[in-house]
Protein backbone atom coordinates (compact mmCIF):
# COMPACT_ATOMS: atom_id res chain seq x y z
CA UNK A 1 0.00 0.00 0.00
CA UNK A 2 0.69 3.42 -0.78
CA UNK A 3 2.76 5.33 2.15
CA UNK A 4 0.09 7.71 2.92
CA UNK A 5 1.78 9.48 6.26
CA UNK A 6 3.09 13.05 3.79
CA UNK A 7 -0.63 13.16 3.42
CA UNK A 8 -1.59 12.92 7.09
CA UNK A 9 1.41 15.35 8.26
CA UNK A 10 0.04 17.94 5.67
CA UNK A 11 -3.47 17.88 6.89
CA UNK A 12 -4.36 19.06 10.44
CA UNK A 13 -6.82 16.21 11.57
CA UNK A 14 -7.65 12.76 10.83
CA UNK A 15 -11.08 12.28 8.85
CA UNK A 16 -13.70 11.66 12.39
CA UNK A 17 -14.78 8.33 12.86
CA UNK A 18 -18.35 9.56 13.06
CA UNK A 19 -17.66 10.08 9.15
CA UNK A 20 -16.44 6.71 8.26
CA UNK A 21 -19.60 5.43 10.42
CA UNK A 22 -21.91 7.93 8.12
CA UNK A 23 -20.31 6.75 5.32
CA UNK A 24 -21.12 3.26 5.94
CA UNK A 25 -24.59 3.88 6.41
CA UNK A 26 -25.02 5.57 2.89
CA UNK A 27 -23.07 3.61 0.45
CA UNK A 28 -25.23 4.31 -2.33
CA UNK A 29 -24.55 7.86 -1.72
CA UNK A 30 -20.98 7.66 -1.29
CA UNK A 31 -20.85 5.70 -4.83
CA UNK A 32 -22.50 8.87 -6.18
CA UNK A 33 -20.57 11.83 -4.52
CA UNK A 34 -17.14 10.19 -5.63
CA UNK A 35 -18.17 9.91 -9.34
CA UNK A 36 -19.36 13.61 -8.86
CA UNK A 37 -16.07 14.23 -7.33
CA UNK A 38 -13.82 12.96 -10.09
CA UNK A 39 -15.86 14.49 -12.67
CA UNK A 40 -15.24 17.70 -10.82
CA UNK A 41 -11.80 17.07 -10.32
CA UNK A 42 -11.21 16.55 -13.70
CA UNK A 43 -12.93 20.03 -14.42
CA UNK A 44 -11.52 21.84 -12.22
CA UNK A 45 -8.35 20.97 -13.49
CA UNK A 46 -9.35 21.64 -17.44
CA UNK A 47 -10.91 24.67 -16.37
CA UNK A 48 -7.25 25.44 -14.90
CA UNK A 49 -5.91 24.99 -18.08
CA UNK A 50 -8.31 27.30 -20.26
CA UNK A 51 -7.37 30.20 -17.74
CA UNK A 52 -3.51 29.25 -17.37
CA UNK A 53 -2.84 28.94 -21.07
CA UNK A 54 0.93 30.22 -20.47
CA UNK A 55 1.82 27.87 -17.64
CA UNK A 56 3.45 25.02 -19.71
CA UNK A 57 3.97 22.52 -16.48
CA UNK A 58 0.39 23.73 -15.16
CA UNK A 59 -0.81 22.48 -18.95
CA UNK A 60 1.47 19.06 -19.09
CA UNK A 61 0.63 18.23 -15.20
CA UNK A 62 -2.97 18.98 -15.31
CA UNK A 63 -3.73 17.70 -18.49
CA UNK A 64 -2.66 14.49 -17.39
CA UNK A 65 -4.33 14.96 -13.76
CA UNK A 66 -7.54 15.47 -16.04
CA UNK A 67 -7.27 12.22 -17.74
CA UNK A 68 -6.73 10.15 -14.37
CA UNK A 69 -9.98 11.67 -12.79
CA UNK A 70 -12.23 10.59 -15.80
CA UNK A 71 -10.62 7.45 -15.76
CA UNK A 72 -11.92 7.21 -12.12
CA UNK A 73 -15.27 8.39 -13.30
CA UNK A 74 -15.71 5.79 -15.34
CA UNK A 75 -14.25 3.06 -12.87
CA UNK A 76 -16.77 4.27 -10.01
CA UNK A 77 -19.59 4.31 -12.90
CA UNK A 78 -18.57 1.12 -13.52
CA UNK A 79 -18.72 -0.03 -9.85
CA UNK A 80 -22.15 1.73 -9.63
CA UNK A 81 -23.84 -0.19 -12.54
CA UNK A 82 -22.28 -3.63 -11.32
CA UNK A 83 -23.84 -2.46 -8.04
CA UNK A 84 -27.55 -1.08 -9.60
CA UNK A 85 -26.60 1.92 -8.25
CA UNK A 86 -28.52 4.67 -10.39
CA UNK A 87 -26.28 8.05 -11.04
CA UNK A 88 -28.25 11.07 -10.17
CA UNK A 89 -27.50 14.70 -9.54
CA UNK A 90 -26.40 15.36 -6.06
CA UNK A 91 -25.51 18.96 -4.04
CA UNK A 92 -22.27 19.38 -3.32
CA UNK A 93 -21.34 19.63 -0.06
CA UNK A 94 -19.82 22.74 1.64
CA UNK A 95 -16.34 21.70 1.44
CA UNK A 96 -14.85 22.40 -1.97
CA UNK A 97 -16.72 26.36 -1.88
CA UNK A 98 -15.62 26.87 1.50
CA UNK A 99 -12.01 26.26 0.79
CA UNK A 100 -12.80 28.59 -2.21
CA UNK A 101 -14.53 31.17 -0.53
CA UNK A 102 -10.98 32.41 0.91
CA UNK A 103 -9.27 32.43 -2.20
CA UNK A 104 -7.10 35.71 -3.23
CA UNK A 105 -8.86 37.59 -6.46
CA UNK A 106 -5.73 39.11 -7.93
CA UNK A 107 -3.07 37.23 -10.17
CA UNK A 108 -0.94 35.50 -9.34
CA UNK A 109 -2.00 35.01 -5.75
CA UNK A 110 -5.15 33.76 -7.03
CA UNK A 111 -4.03 30.94 -9.14
CA UNK A 112 -1.49 30.06 -5.98
CA UNK A 113 -4.59 29.90 -3.78
CA UNK A 114 -6.61 27.43 -5.86
CA UNK A 115 -3.23 25.50 -6.63
CA UNK A 116 -2.58 24.84 -2.25
CA UNK A 117 -6.96 23.97 -2.19
CA UNK A 118 -6.10 21.72 -4.69
CA UNK A 119 -3.77 20.25 -2.67
CA UNK A 120 -5.93 19.76 0.12
CA UNK A 121 -8.88 18.43 -2.07
CA UNK A 122 -6.51 16.09 -3.15
CA UNK A 123 -5.03 15.00 0.42
CA UNK A 124 -8.22 15.09 1.77
CA UNK A 125 -9.61 12.77 -0.61
CA UNK A 126 -6.66 10.14 -0.40
CA UNK A 127 -6.49 10.25 3.68
CA UNK A 128 -10.47 9.48 3.01
CA UNK A 129 -9.69 6.50 0.92
CA UNK A 130 -7.40 5.24 3.51
CA UNK A 131 -9.79 5.36 6.51
CA UNK A 132 -12.76 3.81 4.44
CA UNK A 133 -10.75 1.03 3.15
CA UNK A 134 -10.75 -1.45 5.92
CA UNK A 135 -14.35 -0.94 6.84
CA UNK A 136 -15.83 -1.49 2.97
CA UNK A 137 -15.89 -5.10 0.93
CA UNK A 138 -13.35 -6.07 -0.56
CA UNK A 139 -13.95 -4.81 -4.11
CA UNK A 140 -14.49 -1.34 -2.78
CA UNK A 141 -11.48 -1.83 -0.75
CA UNK A 142 -9.09 -2.70 -3.15
CA UNK A 143 -10.19 0.30 -5.62
CA UNK A 144 -9.98 2.50 -2.83
CA UNK A 145 -6.13 1.35 -2.56
CA UNK A 146 -5.43 1.61 -5.76
CA UNK A 147 -7.20 5.07 -6.01
CA UNK A 148 -4.50 6.79 -3.30
CA UNK A 149 -1.96 6.29 -5.39
CA UNK A 150 -3.18 8.45 -7.86
CA UNK A 151 -4.82 11.51 -5.49
CA UNK A 152 -0.81 11.23 -3.75
CA UNK A 153 0.17 11.99 -6.70
CA UNK A 154 -2.54 14.46 -7.59
CA UNK A 155 -1.69 16.46 -3.97
CA UNK A 156 1.99 16.29 -4.87
CA UNK A 157 1.33 17.77 -8.08
CA UNK A 158 -0.65 20.80 -6.99
CA UNK A 159 1.87 21.56 -4.51
CA UNK A 160 4.58 21.09 -7.11
CA UNK A 161 2.80 23.64 -9.01
CA UNK A 162 1.91 26.09 -6.35
CA UNK A 163 5.87 26.80 -4.93
CA UNK A 164 6.79 26.88 -9.00
CA UNK A 165 4.86 29.94 -9.66
CA UNK A 166 5.94 31.83 -6.61
CA UNK A 167 8.88 33.04 -4.90
CA UNK A 168 7.28 33.66 -1.39
CA UNK A 169 7.16 31.36 1.09
CA UNK A 170 3.91 29.41 1.35
CA UNK A 171 4.67 27.75 4.62
CA UNK A 172 1.75 30.35 5.92
CA UNK A 173 -0.51 30.20 3.23
CA UNK A 174 -0.70 26.90 3.49
CA UNK A 175 -0.70 26.73 7.52
CA UNK A 176 -4.49 29.29 6.85
CA UNK A 177 -6.03 26.71 4.35
CA UNK A 178 -4.73 23.47 7.11
CA UNK A 179 -6.74 25.87 9.88
CA UNK A 180 -9.74 26.36 7.36
CA UNK A 181 -9.74 22.40 6.28
CA UNK A 182 -9.80 21.19 9.57
CA UNK A 183 -12.38 23.52 10.51
CA UNK A 184 -14.95 21.96 7.51
CA UNK A 185 -13.98 18.44 8.48
CA UNK A 186 -15.00 18.87 11.78
CA UNK A 187 -18.19 20.63 11.13
CA UNK A 188 -21.76 19.58 11.27
CA UNK A 189 -23.19 19.14 8.16
CA UNK A 190 -26.91 17.99 7.82
CA UNK A 191 -26.50 15.55 4.35
CA UNK A 192 -23.57 12.81 4.07
CA UNK A 193 -21.28 13.51 1.11
CA UNK A 194 -17.58 12.54 0.40
CA UNK A 195 -16.23 15.41 1.45
CA UNK A 196 -19.06 16.39 4.56
CA UNK A 197 -17.89 17.05 8.21
CA UNK A 198 -20.16 15.39 10.70
CA UNK A 199 -23.25 14.21 11.35
CA UNK A 200 -25.08 17.35 12.74
FE1 LIG B 1 -9.54 10.80 -8.77
FE1 LIG C 1 -7.30 13.36 -7.86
Amino acid sequence: MHDISAIQDFLACPTPTQWVEWALQHPETLLIDHAHCEKKAASTAINLMFRYVDRPELLDALSRLAREELLHFEQVLDIMRKRSVVYDHMTPSRYAGGMRQHMRTKEPERLIDILIIGAFIEARSCERFAALAPHVDEELGRYYKFLLKSESRHFEDYLTLAKLYTKDDLSERIAFFREHEKLLVEGADTEFRFHAGVPA
